[in-house]
């Protein structure tokens, strides 16, 4: 499973691509709001330090417009990937990207039958918005299941990415089940990394460590 960072936050992204476990970004215009900054400048210093697509998201509502939206998104750097919304006119504007090369994420999905349009479109990439689904008493994960299974069926190429992730065990369960990717928000891709024995063995190590009064350097 391929790992993007939900951020726009230039620092956390650059330090989370230094350790060479990031496929990707993903921005949308709310995370925009909270870098607090330029949205075309941020788009162009993520791609200088990432080299997987970085989602960024078009905000026009009609096809035409997003279209032009997109052609200046698209000239901000060679790993640009076009964020539309699930929407017909987002549909639409999905076909005529693709049809032209570009990568199209299609974003706001929740649930199969969407993802099956934006298949049909030819989407590069396609969210499912896990977190906010379970916010309404919806299991997230039986969507993330739903279409795992109708993608199979068709051979479809688009990738499922799982999108408004939470938690380390919606990490667990996407990886389970076969997401083939998730954008994780910086704090999350970090407790991927925590247990609580690792720590207390670690501690247990350094600690005899110390008593042999050796060093490897
Ligand atoms: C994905 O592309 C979205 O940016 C993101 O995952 C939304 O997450 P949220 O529901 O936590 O805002």
């Amino acid at each position: 499973m391929k790992f993007f960072v939900d951020s726009a936050d230039i620092e956390e992204i650059g330090e989370l691509a230094d350790t060479g476990l990031i496929d990707g970004v993903t921005t949308n215009p709310s995370l925009i709001a909270k870098s607090g900054r330029n949205f075309l400048d941020v788009i162009k210093e993520i791609c200088t330090v990432v080299d997987g697509p970085v989602s960024a998201e078009v905000t026009a509502l009609d096809s035409a417009t997003m279209l032009k939206e997109a052609a200046v998104l698209r000239g901000l750097a060679e790993n640009v990937t076009i964020k539309v919304p699930l929407t017909m006119d987002g549909l639409k504007t999905c076909k005529a990207l693709t049809d032209d090369g570009a990568s199209v994420n299609v974003t706001l999905c929740f649930n199969a039958n969407q993802a099956l349009l934006a298949a049909k479109a030819g989407a590069t990439y396609i969210s499912p918005f896990i977190g906010r689904l379970d916010d309404m008493g919806i299991d997230g994960m039986e969507l993330i299941e739903e279409m795992r299974e109708i993608y199979d069926n068709y051979d479809f190429e688009t990738e499922i990415l799982a999108a408004s992730i939470r938690n380390i065990n919606h990490v667990k369960s996407c990886a389970l089940i076969g997401a083939d990717v998730a954008t994780v928000p910086g704090s999350v891709i970090k407790q991927l990394a925590k247990h609580p024995l690792t720590d207390k063995g670690l501690e247990g190590f350094m600690a005899d460590w110390a008593k042999t009064g050796q060093s490897i350097l």
